[in-house]
């Protein structure tokens, strides 16, 4: 019989009750990007002209034949559960997209249907890592990695990558850092925060290394896979020799189709993982929303790579990426290297660290600039120690192009009252 292990506890007189929480929980750290878009939410609800760049979610809609079939599926009492795994029939689709768009053959069985591509990653992470195991992470990285990786009690080794390089990782510096307990290599591209693209010569190099080492999976997050501008292109990890046995894909709705609150994601690999992860999925929730599902269906089924109606998006995306970095260009002290996909700028501000401004107080990192330019400029952004780099911001250009243009202009003004700032 294990152990039993005194947990803490922690009194509250008040209430005559132990408040103490798991080790699990206390091991985890909330979301940043959460917190600051809480803080914009509030101020706009405060009737502060706030202009929101800090979320993660395009801001067009669901397309409307898709919102459609969600619609029809409730009308037609399309409500009840689903197979754990996802319907059949959205299983298909997906199995069709993945061979006809990335190369990547799968079977039904071989797919499991999340609420989320958020919760794939995580099944994915639990299912195959052990305690002490390690989870190596390009930085900058999409926030949950680390804390996924904490999750299933084992440690995330991160491994920055340079802006002068686009944000993409050195192959080198991956088998420097590859040890015995390296379980997961996770490769996100296109990359939420820095919009870089893997080209394919360079997954090619990096699959090679993987190759060597038996235990190491890849764990490869392509949610952003349709949300990329030409010449980019995008390679599945799964895709490459060697690779489909030792890769677990993830891809989702909410980014290409808009459809953050259907809450509807996938993950594909080879079924002794695929099963073990809806292992998971079965006592964690279950069957995703059986009305998600058909409008998934329905998404899956727009064309090839989504069709006329994701490519105008992406063109509008394209603009508006085009106008954020020329005018972020223009400013004074900035670094950046422009986005190959996603919807983010993610720009080194760090020489304006060191400053201060009328009374303000002096700005040190990420954190205190994003507050500065909150409280100032009311425009929300998102620090960049969040995803593992204080020099840099992140800017979502998921918004309208005037507004884009009012934050910019709110956004020059601020600094420019650090820029003449002196040093402190
Ligand atoms: C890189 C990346 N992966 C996964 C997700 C989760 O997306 P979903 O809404 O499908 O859970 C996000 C959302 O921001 C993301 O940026």
């Amino acid at each position: 019989m294990a152990a039993l292990v005194k947990p803490e506890s922690n009194f509250d007189p008040n209430v005559n009750i132990d408040i103490s929480l798991s080790p699990l929980v206390n091991s985890v750290k909330p979301s940043k990007t959460i917190a600051i878009i809480d803080q914009a939410a509030a101020l706009a609800l405060a009737g502060v002209p706030v202009i929101r760049l800090s979320t993660g979610e395009s801001d067009f809609d669901t397309p409307a034949v898709v919102a459609e079939a969600g619609i029809n599926a409730i009308r037609e009492g399309y409500t009840r559960y689903t197979p754990n795994a996802g319907s059949t029939e959205l299983r298909k689709a997906i199995c069709h997209k993945l061979k006809e768009e990335n190369g990547i053959g799968y079977t039904p069985d071989q797919i499991v249907v999340c609420n989320g591509a958020k919760e794939s990653l995580v099944q994915a992470v639990l299912a195959v890592c052990s305690p002490g195991d390690e989870v190596i992470i390009p930085s900058p990285f999409y926030v949950s990695y680390p804390e996924m990786a904490r999750l299933a009690d084992a440690t995330p080794v991160i491994l920055p990558t340079q802006i002068t390089n686009n944000f993409l990782l050195d192959p080198k510096l991956l088998e420097s850092k590859i040890t015995e307990r390296s379980r997961l290599l996770i490769v996100c591209s296109p990359s939420n925060p820095t919009g870089s693209v893997y080209p394919k010569e360079l997954l090619q190099e990096i699959a090679q290394t993987v190759a060597k080492h038996p235990r190491l999976l890849v764990l490869s997050d392509e949610s952003y896979e349709h949300i990329i501008y030409a010449p980019a292109t995008h390679t599945s990890f799964a895709s490459l020799p060697g690779m489909w046995d030792r890769t677990l894909t993830v891809n989702g709705f909410s980014k290409a189709f808009a459809m953050t609150g259907w809450r509807l994601g996938y993950l594909a690999g080879p079924k002794h993982f695929v099963t073990a992860c809806g292992k998971l999925h079965s006592q964690f929730t279950s069957g995703a929303s059986s009305i998600a599902q058909k409008a998934g269906v329905s998404a899956l089924g727009l064309g090839y790579a989504g069709g006329k109606i994701v490519s105008t998006m992406v063109k509008a995306f394209r603009e508006r990426r085009d106008f954020l970095v020329k005018s972020f260009r223009e400013i004074n002290g900035v670094k950046l290297f422009e986005p190959q996909g996603a919807f983010y700028l993610f720009v080194d501000l760090s020489s304006y660290y060191g400053r201060e401004a009328e009374g303000y107080g002096k700005i040190d990192n990420s954190e205190e600039l994003c507050q500065y330019i909150l409280d100032k400029a009311q425009v929300a952004l998102v620090p960049g120690s969040a995803f593992g780099d204080d020099s840099c911001i992140r800017i979502s250009y998921a918004e309208s192009l005037p507004t884009l243009q009012a934050a910019v202009e709110r956004i020059k003004k601020v600094l420019i009252h650090l820029n003449t700032a002196a040093l402190v």
